[in-house]
C-alpha cells in the first residue's frame, strides 16, 4: 500500500526533514520517491480544494505556498493507516507522545506534515505530484 506525505513549509525551514524522515523509516514504511518543490498558489488550492469552503482555506493556501516542501511516497503494509497514526491528531495539542506532529508542529495550521487520509485520496494526492 502507498500513501503521499507531504513535510510542509514550517518543518521545511525549521530543519526538521531529517528527523521526520527518521520517524518514518522507523515506522516500517519506505520512501520510494521524493520531491522538493514549492507549490504555486494554484497548486495548493487545487490540492486542498476539499477545504475551499472552510474558513481557514485562505490562510492554509498562503502557508503551504510560503517556501519549499517536501512530497514523498510512502510504501509498506497498511500504510495510509500507519502514516496517519505516527503522524499524530490534526491539531499538535491533541497528538500522541511520539507522534511527528507531538514533536515538531507549532499550531492546527502549521502542522509539519501531511497524510493521505484513505486509500482512494492517496492515490488521488500521489497522482497530483507524480503524475509520471
Ligand atoms: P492537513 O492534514 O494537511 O489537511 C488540511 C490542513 O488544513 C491541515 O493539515 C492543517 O494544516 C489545516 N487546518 C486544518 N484545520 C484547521 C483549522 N481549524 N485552522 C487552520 N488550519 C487548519
Amino acid at each position: 500500500e502507498r500513501t503521499l506525505s507531504i513535510i510542509k513549509p514550517d518543518a521545511v525551514k525549521s530543519g526538521y526533514v531529517k528527523s521526520i524522515n527518521s520517524m518514518i523509516k522507523n515506522s516500517g514504511l519506505k520512501i520510494i520517491k521524493k520531491k522538493n518543490l514549492t507549490l504555486t498558489k494554484e497548486q495548493a488550492a487545487q490540492f486542498y480544494s476539499i477545504h475551499s469552503d472552510k474558513p481557514f482555506f485562505n490562510e492554509l493556501c498562503i502557508f503551504m505556498t510560503s517556501g519549499p516542501i517536501i512530497v514523498q511516497i510512502l510504501e509498506g503494509e497498511n500504510a495510509v493507516d500507519l502514516y496517519r497514526k505516527i503522524m499524530g491528531a490534526t491539531n499538535p495539542s491533541d497528538a500522541e507522545e511520539n507522534t511527528i506532529r507531538k514533536e515538531f508542529a507549532t499550531s492546527i495550521q502549521e502542522n509539519a506534515v501531511h497524510g493521505s487520509d484513505s486509500k482512494e485520496n492517496a492515490i488521488k494526492e500521489i497522482n497530483f505530484f507524480f503524475k509520471e
